[in-house]
């Protein structure tokens, strides 16, 4: 710590309290890293706010003293846009301690929360009044609702719901200089010309902190028919979904895809849960495809399974399960959720997040999967994601255990070839997880010219000193 800092720690403890002005480094290590511990940096202390007050008067000291912030939520990204660079001068911001429930309107459908809480509490609250936040994410339990919010978090019921960004209703937000916009309004019409909250949406905490937020709830579905499927290719798979959309619009809220190395991959990891699927490493691509009815009748069931047999019938699918309990359809979902798990165990691995218009995926796949073995033969695809909304997490990890290392070294060369099919298919390098401190030189890249002229003028007007979030984004 440097002379000159003391005195901005002495006036930061005054506000939130000497306890919760972390400098040990022991105490401070786990908020200059992220969850899989890909991104380290440094910070000068981490700061516990427990009000938006407090948030306030943090970010008016830190203007004052001329230091950059970090806002953080449960470092659960995947871009690093929570971490600190290495200079060790940064006040991160972890709003954990805002984390109640400001009030939830039953009539409307809409909760307010602090930024700090959970995903998985919010949720929780909701469930209190037969409502669902319709957000699914695997990392609930850690995520914050300021972090989804910052990074316009996606998911695996965007398909039916949309991105995060469509489920904010009103945003509470401390602007870099520590003044305080509230534009917590719950309205569903509020045309009153520009709509500022969706500038900090998915902004990343580079133009201002989220500290509350209104949220759009649906009803909680009577009941829900999960199905796993064993696909026969990638076309046999849109075409299914095609028809179940045409079929059941509304009710289907999730059309997840697992490549064969994938199912392999989680095979060898989880292999008690690839038997409770009758799942092998031999099986090949599946589904995890799931409806929400708002009826409890099992008459959905059976439309459902005759649609199922009927892509049986034209060659789609090579098997349909359809969970008979709620142990069977967590079987299903914690399948698909142990990806990233088995991902990290099989050793390094580089991780892409890429859209295309949905009926370009079995271009994507292949075109990118030739682009990339002429890179290299080491990296192995690993592709799965949200198919039905075009987004696959088109992941390598090494062909084998002992070119981790290798595969580190040739990630630029790997994805930058990825990047290139999916410009040429009209895509997008970032779907869900954002730019953090990964992607910018990727963004300065593909949204030259114009878009990126607008984004920095917005960044310059907010945060004219680029104090916040610095390396992030833009
Ligand atoms: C997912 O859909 O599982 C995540 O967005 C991707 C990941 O964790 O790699
Ligand atoms: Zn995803």
């Amino acid at each position: 710590m440097t002379l000159a800092a003391e005195p901005l720690l002495t006036a930061l403890a005054a506000v939130v309290g000497t306890d919760r002005v972390l400098t040990n480094p022991a105490d401070l290590a786990p908020y200059e890293t992220d969850w899989r511990g890909h991104f380290k940096g440094k910070a000068l202390c981490a700061v516990l706010p427990g009000s938006t007050a407090e948030v306030a008067e943090t970010l008016r000291l830190c203007a004052q003293a001329g230091v950059a912030v970090v806002p953080q939520g449960g470092r659960t990204g995947l871009v690093g846009g929570g971490v600190p660079n290495d200079a060790g001068t940064a006040v991160v911001l972890n709003l954990a301690r805002m984390n109640k429930v400001r009030s939830l309107d039953a009539m409307a459908m809409t909760i307010a929360v602090d930024a700090g809480i959970t995903l998985a509490a919010a949720r929780q609250h909701a469930a209190t009044a037969q409502l669902n936040l319709p957000i699914l994410i695997g990392s609930e339990g850690s995520a914050q609702i300021g972090g989804v919010i910052g990074t316009n978090a996606g998911g695996s019921n965007v398909l039916r719901y949309g991105m995060t960004r469509n489920l904010v209703m009103g945003l509470e937000v401390v602007l870099p200089d520590g003044r305080i916009w509230n534009g917590m309004r719950a309205l569903t019409k509020d045309n009153t010309g520009y709509a500022l909250r969706h500038l900090f949406i998915g902004s990343e905490g580079t133009l201002g902190i989220v500290t509350g937020a209104v949220l759009q709830l649906v009803p909680e579905p009577q009941r829900t028919t999960t199905a796993f499927c064993p696909v026969v290719d990638i076309s046999s798979a849109l075409s299914l979904l095609d028809s179940l959309r045409r079929a059941h619009f509304d009710a289907l809220v999730a059309f997840e895809y697992i490549s064969a190395a994938t199912v392999a991959l989680i095979a060898k990891y989880r292999p008690e849960l690839a038997s409770t699927l009758s799942v092998t490493t031999e099986t090949g691509d599946c589904l995890l495809i799931e409806f929400a009815h708002m009826r409890a009748s099992e008459e959905a069931d059976a439309a459902i399974e005759a649609d199922l047999g009927i892509a049986f019938e034209n060659g789609w699918l090579t098997d349909a399960l359809i969970a008979s309990s709620e142990t069977q359809r967590k079987a299903m979902w914690a399948f698909r959720e142990a990806i990233s798990f088995a991902q990290n165990d099989a050793g390094y691995s580089v991780k892409n997040d890429v859209s295309v218009p949905v009926a370009r995926i079995p271009d994507l796949l292949s075109e990118a999967t030739t682009a990339v073995a002429a890179v290299t033969p080491l990296a192995q695809p690993i592709c799965y994601g949200h198919l039905g909304d075009g987004n696959i997490h088109f992941n390598f990890s090494p062909a084998t255990p002992e070119v981790s290392g290798e595969l580190r070294a040739l990630e630029p060369a790997i994805v930058a070839a990825l990047n290139s099919v999916v410009q040429s298919l009209d895509g997008s390098f970032s779907a869900e997880h954002g730019i953090g401190q990964a992607k910018v030189e990727t963004l300065a890249k593909f949204r030259a010219g114009m878009e990126l002229e607008l984004m920095r003028a917005i960044k310059t007007l907010l945060d004219p000193d680029n104090r916040m979030n610095p390396g992030k984004v833009v």
